[in-house]
């Protein structure tokens, strides 16, 4: 299978899920509307002062944090590769008034022709749950070095590959993942907003789609975090902060997490701590 044909299953998993992800999250247009934020404190932090500058939120999904990030006083593009998602940003747009470019495109073809185009945006911003969804990590690296201005920033926030090697039970199942390897879901993209129980969505938990069962398949790519920021440093990004967090923001991967306010999901008691999250802030001189 190429790339691109794994991309775009990709697609049709995520096609599949959203409006499962959707149901659950009760008032989400009235929660951005009356000023309130899908965004965590650790964004927050390695994003900085966001006023007057232009950032394009890549794998933005249903666009709740893009539209978060619009009301700090940006200019928003949001690029994803599902349909289903980008209509859905679309709509909260609308129903909330706050503006954004939403974009349906693979991120890959998406920052070659804005590159080609000579678009440049002051930030570059990921999060939670990308990295797994790229099998070249060089290329993408280097889109986003390429549709950055001078000085402009990137910031990723995503999960820890160390938690890919526990069970629910926070036995040790596998290897610390490497290499990209792509591994096939044969479940496809799972209702993991509904499984968070709250965790995910701030504006309340709606009961919503039960039982969900996707019926397209998904490829996730392993990678480890020394390959993510090689590729980073690699396509001429200086690394400005790397972060390790140990908890988890908003899912409930594993058996037992405890939820601390800001739907931060920590380990139970009694487990060491690891890594569940990492975040990279980068400049592009
Ligand atoms: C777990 S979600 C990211 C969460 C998101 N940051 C948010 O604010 O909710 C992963 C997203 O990556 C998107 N995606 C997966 N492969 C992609 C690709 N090749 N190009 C663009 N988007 C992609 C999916 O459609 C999905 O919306």
């Amino acid at each position: 299978m190429t790339h691109r044909d794994l991309r775009e299953q990709n697609r049709r998993s995520w096609n599949a899920v959203v409006g499962a992800h959707d149901s659950h999250r009760g008032d989400l247009a009235g929660f951005l509307r009356g000023g309130s934020s899908t965004l965590f404190p650790e964004e927050r932090s390695l994003l900085g002062d966001l006023r007057g500058k232009s950032l394009v939120h890549l794998q933005c999904n249903s666009g709740a944090d893009t539209l978060s990030l619009a009301s700090l006083g940006a200019t928003l593009t949001g690029v994803d590769i599902s349909d289903e998602a980008i209509s859905s940003a679309r709509r909260l747009s609308r129903q909330t008034g706050i503006p954004a470019d939403f974009v349906r495109a693979d991120v890959y073809e998406w920052l070659a022709t804005t590159a080609r185009e000579g678009r440049r945006f002051d930030v570059a911003f990921s999060s939670y749950g990308v990295v797994c969804w790229l099998p070249d990590l060089e290329s993408w690296a280097q889109g986003i070095t390429a549709v950055l201005r001078s000085g402009g920033r990137f910031v990723l926030v995503d999960f820890h590959p160390m938690a890919q090697m526990f069970d629910e039970h926070w036995n040790l199942c596998g290897s610390y993942p490497s290499y990209g390897e792509p591994r096939l879901l044969a479940e496809g993209v799972g209702d993991y907003v509904g499984e968070s129980g709250g965790g995910l969505t701030p504006a309340g938990f709606v009961e919503g789609v039960q039982d969900f069962e996707n019926p397209e398949r998904c490829h996730l790519c392993s990678w480890g975090l020394g390959e993510v920021v090689t590729a980073v440093a690699g396509a001429g990004l200086r690394i400005l902060a790397l972060e390790e967090y140990p908890y988890s923001n908003g899912e409930r991967r594993f058996g037992g997490m405890r939820e601390l306010p800001g739907r931060r999901m920590v380990p139970p008691e009694g487990v060491p701590v690891v890594p569940l999250m990492y975040g990279i802030s980068a400049e592009r001189s």
